[in-house]
């Protein structure tokens, strides 16, 4: 079978895992020739690729980033690009395109498939742990353990000064890894997305930790928590050149107006993209390889429109027109019953 992959969206650790594992199975058991395109949907459209094998993937399993790097583009977007999408399966003899993406790359394969009849299906990859139709996405774990690694470096400085360190991570409309990070790290108080926030009430929590002696408190923001209408003012910082609503900074405005509510010395600390970077949990590894195979299998299995996903302890399969356009949002009752539990 001639079967493309390509990884599209924010990179993500894992992602080599991921290639790794469809290379290793779809060589060695199904005798495969696979293809790389390289920079997501532009590599497809500019029929840029890459004739994978298994020696070729030696060394990438703990690496981060991806060996075929990764744009944002949508070839709906791109004057004649659903067109060379099709010529590029046609011109390739591509019997299968395994697309490894977040919810960007993966609605992009479900309209592909639905469109056309594409012999399309995805693998879903995102820091954010937003896809729906998964229970975890590979990356996630990654990332969480680099905000936790921060925030206990956080707290010594913290304590040192006695201050507020007002500590932003990355998720977009969701608090996954806010949340995640918030209770591994100790958080004084974590503001998520799904939750708009007091801050005279986040001051208060503060002032009342003060009055038990403890000084230094850690918050940890997501860069899609909103404050409470008409409590805070957030300058709307418009979209990137994808049309996707720009964030960050909402750690500065949080830290602002702790100062000026409390007097308390707050610094801001974001972490940004170094909770993608670099090498891949454990965890990560092995969801990644089990994922890839998966992956393989279901091109085998003619799954076409469908996403291999974790539930429980299982990968199984949903239609990616079910994940796509979706945001999966956090377990509220992870964030009320547990990370609240600890606040103040
Ligand atoms: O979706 C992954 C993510 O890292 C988000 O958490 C973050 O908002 C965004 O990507 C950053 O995107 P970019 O790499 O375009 O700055």
């Amino acid at each position: 079978m001639r079967v493309g992959l390509l990884t599209g969206g924010g990179d993500c650790p894992g992602l080599n895992a991921v290639i790794r594992a469809i290379v290793r199975k779809g060589k060695t058991v199904y005798d495969d020739e696979l293809i790389g395109f390289y920079d997501a949907w532009d590599g497809v459209i500019e029929q840029r690729s890459i004739s994978l094998d298994v020696l070729m993937l030696r060394g990438m399993l703990p690496k981060g980033g991806t060996m075929l790097g990764t744009r944002r583009g949508n070839p709906y977007d791109r004057e004649g690009g659903v067109e060379a999408v099709r010529k590029t399966f046609a011109d390739m003899q591509l019997e299968a395109l395994i697309v490894i993406g977040g919810n960007g790359s993966l609605s992009v394969a479900s309209r592909l498939h639905a469109d056309f009849g594409l012999p399309i299906l995805g693998v879903p990859k995102t820091i954010d742990n937003d896809i729906f139709g998964t229970d975890v996405t590979f990356g996630f774990h990654t990332a969480v353990q680099i905000a936790t690694d921060a925030i206990d470096r956080l707290h010594t400085t913290a304590e040192s000064h006695d201050r507020v360190m007002v500590v932003e991570v990355m998720g977009r409309h969701s608090g996954w890894i806010a949340t995640y990070a918030g209770i591994a790290g100790g958080a004084t108080v974590v503001l998520i997305p799904e939750e708009p926030f007091d801050i005279d009430e986040v001051c208060a929590l503060l002032a009342r930790r003060h009055e038990r002696a403890r000084y230094a408190s850690i918050v940890v923001v997501a860069e899609g928590a909103m404050p409470i209408e008409g409590s805070l003012e957030i300058a709307d910082r418009g979209v990137d050149r994808y049309g996707h609503k720009r964030l960050g900074g909402i750690a500065s405005i949080v830290a602002e107006a702790i100062e000026e509510r409390t007097s308390y010395e707050a610094r801001v600390v974001q972490i940004g993209h170094v909770q993608r970077g670099g090498t891949p949990t454990a965890y990560d590894r092995v969801l990644s390889t089990r994922y890839g195979l998966a992956a393989i299998d279901a091109a085998h299995d003619g799954a076409w429109g469908q996403l291999v996903v974790l539930r429980g302890r299982e990968v199984e399969r949903v239609p990616l027109a079910d994940a796509a356009g979706r945001t999966r949002t956090i377990d509220m009752p992870l964030y009320r019953d547990v990370a609240k539990v600890f606040f103040g």
